[in-house]
């Protein structure tokens, strides 16, 4: 039985957790001295900050200016729920999941808008064919699979004139990831993604045909005043330029903010989409040298460069689940990998955040320690 060492190096910050994820580099409290807290988020300082986050927001992920951008409560969960059940029930549905967040907004639409919606699912790995999708129905999807790392590779097979809306969870591919939003009609993402925010705020972004849907239609079901978009068949415009519907943490407020000029000095969409591109390579360029380990994503042209998912193909291995969660525990117990276990619904192994709050050189001071902790209970399994 070889005796595993331990590798000399270890990563600077040990946090890969997919959410909430690393804050960004050099992170300190003291950089949140500006919130104007104990203010009304309605006064003009709070307003004001409420709406450079939406500016700068459309600014770094490039949003076109016709479309709305609203910050709403309860984290990408709320705002794909307003979304669901503001639009849907107008027309025809089609739901795509290919790991559990997209299933859970099936069941949402299915089981409890009670819609009859096509659903079209892939395994854990891979990706619905999008040639298949009929995009005059409205389309709902994920656009990273974060709990399997298999995202949309573009919207290519997303038509111009499609008579549907697209309404897309891009909770973990918001600045990470280009998104087309000329092919979507609905972006929501949370602030504790890919820029390290905190958790509770979501981000809806409607482009102007949804707003004409939210204008011309109305559900069957009741809205609670948390949804609610439009009042008199008109749009709530207050809610796109930071009146929000309830009371936002002016705390979080500002985190966001100084998540956004971090990412604005830093070069803005492009720099952090190159920044979780080296950090995802920086895993696969390990894992392609070695026989035990590989990539959860099948077709590399859909693989994530967010959430990594990766499984042990070990035929030494003997129970597959309690040995991911074994080497997990064990980076955890080194100090060296925080949350890097799979998500608890997915195939078991490992997950490794690479967004833009992480460090190039910590991904890969951490590859060896995966080895380490492999070899380690290979051999612990007697
Ligand atoms: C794809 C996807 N959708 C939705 C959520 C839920 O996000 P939140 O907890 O910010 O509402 C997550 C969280 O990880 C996610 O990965």
């Amino acid at each position: 039985m070889m005796t595993a060492q331990t590798p000399a190096t270890r990563p600077a910050n040990p946090r890969f957790s997919s959410g909430p994820c690393a804050k960004i580099p050099g992170f300190d409290l003291t950089m949140l001295s500006d919130a104007p807290l104990g203010r009304s988020h309605r006064s003009t300082v709070g307003k004001a900050k409420l709406a450079e986050a939406i500016d700068l927001t459309r600014e770094i992920l490039n949003v076109p200016a016709d479309y709305r951008i609203g910050i709403v409560p309860a984290s990408d969960t709320g705002a794909v729920e307003m979304a669901l059940w503001s639009l849907l029930g107008a027309r025809p549905v089609e739901m795509l999941a290919w790991e559990s967040f997209g299933e859970g907004w099936v069941t949402d639409v299915v089981k409890q808008l009670k819609l009859d919606a096509t659903t079209r699912k892939a395994d854990y790995g891979h990706i619905v064919d999008f040639e298949d999708v009929d995009f005059d129905k409205d389309v709902v999807f994920t656009w990273n699979g974060t709990t399997s790392g298999v995202r949309v590779p573009n919207g290519d097979k997303i038509p111009a004139d499609r008579a549907g809306l697209t309404i897309c969870d891009a909770t973990s591919a918001a600045f990470a990831m280009d998104l087309p939003f000329d092919k979507l009609d609905v972006v929501t993402f949370s602030w504790q993604k890919v820029l390290g925010g905190e958790g509770a705020h979501g981000v809806l972004i409607l482009s102007p045909r949804a707003v004409e849907r939210l204008e011309s239609y109305v559900p069957a079901w009741p809205m609670p005043k948390i949804f609610r978009m439009t009042k008199g068949g008109k749009l709530i415009e207050g809610i796109f330029k930071g009146e929000t519907i309830n009371t936002p943490s002016m705390l979080c407020v500002e985190d966001y903010l100084v998540a956004l000029k971090w990412a604005q000095a830093l070069g803005g969409k492009d720099a952090l989409i190159a920044r979780s591109d080296a950090n995802a390579k920086a895993i696969r360029d390990f894992i392609a040298t070695r026989d035990w380990i590989a990539d959860l994503a099948v077709d590399p042209a859909t693989a994530s460069n967010t959430s990594v998912c990766l499984r042990f193909t070990d035929a030494r291995i003997k129970d597959g689940a309690a040995f991911a969660k074994a080497v997990a525990k064990r980076l955890e117990k080194e100090g060296v990998a925080l949350d890097a276990g799979a998500y608890r619904d997915a195939p078991a192994g490992l997950r490794i955040w690479c967004g833009a709050t992480i460090e190039t050189s910590d991904v890969a001071a951490l590859m060896p320690w995966i080895e380490y902790a492999f070899e380690a209970e290979i051999a612990a399994q007697g």
